[in-house]
């Protein structure tokens, strides 16, 4: 760290508030109240505005450059979403108002309800769970309560394939359930010999990503879930990979009974840093008396249609408080709106041209393992190195960032080695993409002639090579100075 934090630029006495002359009585404070221990720094305003635009700066964002974070969807978020969700009809309501004085609110939740049904080919959907992970636990206990229901207690047990995001098996986890991994094949689809083994009665269902964490369409997609169905279980579909085939392919109509949709990723809210996110779940007519409640429901009236809140019959219950999150809801519905059907189809479209696009500059260099057909919207290839053996994934990512890069995600998904997972998004111009390969490119050659750049990578951040496992074991979240200690 170059500058000086603000802690150390205290100055006793010196004050970042200037506040006119009293003109009332000077209250009594109870001394009780009043404490002197708390370390607060003495700084100007000048002061606190500079520190604050230094960590600003020191911030990297989509907003700043690429951001190839692959399965996290980090695209150009447009600023008409927050420009809508900042709006004061929107922004000063209270969650616990009066449904007759949130109609606007509930009617825009309504239209994204349907919205996003028809987006992925399903009858109903709630807008209630905050994230991906919370859509999948919310998804699981739909498909367990439904099955519960028709007396099918002996199903226990989630197929996930290998491929699948950690959250797969860990939501699977929570709800109760048993985990049983399912391997690919070497197309890097569910292997179908594999599932047909798992299938019996003891399933409650199978959970896939499609396209999957390896950038691919399964290619027996319609065998795997008419499969599934057969043993009378029911396919659960994580989507956040749903930027690959938005307004091309519906998930409800290849045999999902359940879908995530991750708004924050596909529709555009910023994220990144833990939230807040929205995992709407759309499932199919059978499941939809099953869905978390309340949803948004449409009444005709004499004076045109009134919103209200209703719980399905046979509904799992809440799973959050109030109504989920409200401010992201407007962010995907603006987007939608803006893009409407053949944007969104545009979109896919592109975001599956820039990957390709990517995959074929770099798969020469940075081996592709399941390059052998077309990806989707990312693909996964290793930081391996002809020539450089003792480079690894981690140390190009750390390079990365000296060219101004974030880097792709690494190390997953676990069943590529050294993976890099590059998802370069429909947001991305071809000039971008061609700063990144030359970059790759050249980190490339010094990995074979001075591998010890790489090493010791990054050279131009504020922090080096951070220990991240003992940053995420023991969080230090609150800077203190050593002078108060
Ligand atoms: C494939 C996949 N599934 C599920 C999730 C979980 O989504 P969330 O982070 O919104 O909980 C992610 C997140 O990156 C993901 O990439």
């Amino acid at each position: 760290m170059t500058e000086p934090l603000i802690f150390e630029i205290s100055s006793p006495g010196r004050v970042g508030a200037s506040l006119p002359e009293l003109d009332v009585p000077e209250a009594e404070i109870p001394a009780e109240w009043v404490r002197d221990d708390l370390a607060l720094p003495e700084v100007a305003e000048v002061d606190v505005v500079r520190h604050f635009v230094r960590l600003s700066q020191m911030n990297y964002g989509v907003d700043v450059g690429f951001y190839p974070l692959g399965s996290c969807t980090m695209k150009y978020n447009p600023k008409v979403n927050e420009v809508a969700a900042r709006l004061p009809g929107f922004a000063h309501i209270h969650p616990l108002q009066d449904p007759d004085t949130v109609q606007g609110a509930m009617a825009l939740m309504y239209e994204l309800q349907r919205y996003l049904a028809e987006i992925g080919g399903f009858a109903a959907v709630t807008l209630q769970p905050s994230a991906g992970a919370h859509g999948e636990l919310t998804g699981v206990l739909i498909m367990r309560k439904y099955l519960y229901d028709r007396g099918e207690t002996q199903r226990t047990k989630i197929l996930v394939p290998d491929s699948a995001h950690g959250t797969n098996p860990a939501s699977t986890t929570m709800s109760g359930l048993e985990v049983v991994e399912i391997p690919s094949d070497d197309r890097g689809n569910v292997d179908l010999e594999a599932l047909k083994a798992h299938l019996d009665d003891t399933v409650v269902g199978l959970m896939l990503t499609n396209p999957n964490t390896l950038g691919l369409f399964d290619e027996h997609l319609l065998e795997v879930t008419r499969l599934v169905h057969e043993a009378g279980g029911l396919v659960y579909g994580d989507g956040a990979n749903f930027n690959a085939i938005l307004g091309i392919c519906k998930p409800g109509e290849m045999g999902f009974d359940v879908l995530h949709y991750n708004l924050h990723k596909t529709f555009s809210t910023p994220h990144g840093g833990g939230g807040p996110g929205s995992g709407p779940v759309g499932v199919v007519e059978e499941l939809a008396p099953y869905l978390p409640g309340p949803i948004v429901d449409q009444e005709m009236t004499d004076e045109g249609p009134r919103y209200v809140w209703r719980t399905p019959e046979r509904s799992i219950g809440r799973v959050k408080s109030f109504w989920g999150n409200f401010g992201v809801m407007i962010r995907a519905y603006t987007y939608i709106r803006m893009l409407g059907a053949e944007g969104l189809r545009a979109v896919a479209e592109n975001a599956v041209i820039n990957a390709n696009y990517l995959e074929a500059r770099l798969k020469d260099v940075y081996p592709v393992p399941y390059g052998h057909r077309t990806c989707m919207h990312e693909f996964v290839a290793q930081g391996k190195i002809e020539g450089a053996p003792d480079v690894r994934a981690v140390d190009i990512c750390k390079r990365l960032i000296d060219y101004g890069f974030h880097p792709p995600t690494m190390y997953f998904p676990l069943i590529v080695h050294e993976a890099l997972m590059i998802e370069p998004t429909e947001t991305e111009s071809k000039d971008t993409l061609d700063a990144f390969v030359d970059a790759m490119l050249k980190i490339a050659e010094e990995a074979r002639s001075d591998p010890e750049l790489l090493h010791t990578a990054p050279h131009n951040t504020p922090v080096r090579r951070l220990d991240e496992v003992r940053a995420a074991r023991h969080p230090v979240l609150r800077y203190r100075p050593q002078r108060y200690e």
